[in-house]
């Protein structure tokens, strides 16, 4: 037990069974993840058992508690919002810790945060669309100290400047919209004046790739390219609970990928927020278009450091495997302390370069930039592409999680399905900046 400080921790269940449970020791296992482990074996046993309720007595840090609670409110989340049968009504569980209300609480929140971007994640792609996204971020937010203002339909958001949402949503079956959540903590709050945060996250709802449709195997798990956007509410759903010291602002970035007779063609040249011009070599690369207005947006906001988080490409698995996410940007500092905060609430991030000879790999001849790469270093490519669209003076961490945050045969405490990785890191990087 020694290496982890921790201590082995006892549940009571109702009927008075004894557990005893000793968090992993495994090197890779770091901020607390041992001990989100040992929650999800609390919630799997009252499951196993019929169990509603356990006494768990820890002597741990509050950190410690924290995660543990964490893990067993992850471990017990089961997307049933689709189910009839008796699993739909199945009673949530309750866990006594005795003499750690505060971490209990804060656990238990940023559990019901990340859950909310995991079930956003899991909805179904006919119940789930842009517009009905925005409604629930709308809902969400109302009565708290978070304004939610929303640019919806293809003419609109060319008129507000943000023609790649409009390019990559106008064959959708529900209008694409961008949501903008802004946070200004209260005038009492002592706050710092040199950081301005924003979250900018990828939504879309569905990616069949649009006119360079993506094969039929598993194409269903695109129904979590939302996550990135997911990931960003859930961390804003914490912000309106917590209201730090620092402002903060999140974007979804929401559109159906879809192809039809109005669907954007590979050929395609359109300019960008920032007048740059670019050239739709397919349609697939779509992510980094609806992406690149915001960003420059975020930038004419007044950020002072962005974060974009997004399920962006399939390269960054190659690279990375699926159970870290990729981690790029400007501003070393600011993207060391992005990966620090991943580590604390155990999500893994690992830098890759955006190596400015890969630059030409983007090159086009009748337009400023192109939309893919070449064959190797996609999340690379995919990265300086986004670069491009970063107002200059900002420090900007771009997340690649289209690993982690699909999870279709279950990880750790996460059940088969979306995860809502990154919403822990974000949270913390908020806690840490604050
Ligand atoms: N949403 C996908 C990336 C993705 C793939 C996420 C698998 C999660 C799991 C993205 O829009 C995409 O299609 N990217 C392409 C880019 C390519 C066309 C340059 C890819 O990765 O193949
Ligand atoms: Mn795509
Ligand atoms: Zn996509």
């Amino acid at each position: 037990m020694a290496k982890s400080g921790g201590s082995p921790s006892h549940v009571l269940t109702p009927d008075g069974r004894f557990l005893l449970l000793k968090p992993d020791e495994k090197p890779w296992l770091v901020g607390g993840e041992n001990w989100r482990l040992l929650g999800r074996d609390i919630a799997d046993s009252l499951r196993a058992t019929k169990g509603d309720s356990a006494l768990v007595l820890v002597h741990g840090r509050g950190a410690n508690v924290q995660a543990l609670v964490e893990g067993v409110a992850l471990g017990d989340y089961r997307f049933n919002l689709c189910r009839s049968g008796k699993e739909s009504k199945r009673n949530r569980i309750a866990v006594h810790i005795p003499g750690q209300a505060d971490a209990v609480k804060a656990g238990l929140l940023t559990a019901a945060s990340q859950n909310l971007a995991r079930e956003l994640a899991d909805m179904p792609p006919n119940q789930l669309n842009p517009q009905t996204f925005a409604a629930r971020a709308r809902k969400l937010l109302s009565g708290t100290g978070v304004d939610v203002r929303i640019t919806s339909g293809v003419g609109s958001l060319r008129k507000a400047g943000f023609p790649g949402l409009a390019q990559v949503g106008m064959a959708g079956s529900a209008d694409p919209c961008l949501v903008e959540m802004h946070y200004k903590p209260s005038k009492k709050r002592k706050s710092r004046k040199d950081v301005r945060l924003a979250l900018v996250g990828k939504g879309i709802t569905f990616d069949s790739g649009g006119i360079s449709l993506k094969p039929g195997d598993k194409m269903w798990e695109m129904k979590g390219d939302m996550s990135g956007a997911a990931a960003v509410l859930g961390a804003m759903a914490w912000v309106a609970e917590r209201e730090p010291s620092i402002p903060i602002s999140g974007y979804l970035c929401l559109a159906e990928n879809m192809p039809d007779r109005g669907a954007q063609r590979p050929g395609d040249i359109y300019q960008a927020r920032n007048g740059k011009w670019i050239h739709v070599d397919n349609t697939d690369a779509e992510g980094r278009l609806v992406l690149s207005d915001v960003l420059t947006y975020a930038g004419e906001c007044g950020a002072t450091h962005i974060v974009d988080i997004a399920t962006l490409t399939g390269a960054c698995m190659v690279a990375l495997g699926d159970r870290m996410g990729g981690l790029m940007g400007r501003g070393e500092a600011f993207l060391q302390s992005v990966r620090a905060a991943g580590q604390e609430a155990g999500e893994e991030f690992w830098q890759l370069p955006l190596y400015g000879e890969y630059r030409s790999l983007l090159d086009h001849p009748h337009a400023d930039i192109n939309n893919i790469g070449g064959r190797y270093g996609g999340a690379i490519t995919a990265g300086i592409f986004l670069s491009e669209f970063v107002p200059e003076n900002v420090q900007w961490a771009h997340l690649d999680i289209a690993g982690p945050a699909i999870q279709s045969g279950g990880w750790r405490y996460y059940a088969k399905g979306m995860t809502g990785f990154s919403t822990r890191t974000l949270i913390r990087l908020a806690q840490k900046l604050g």
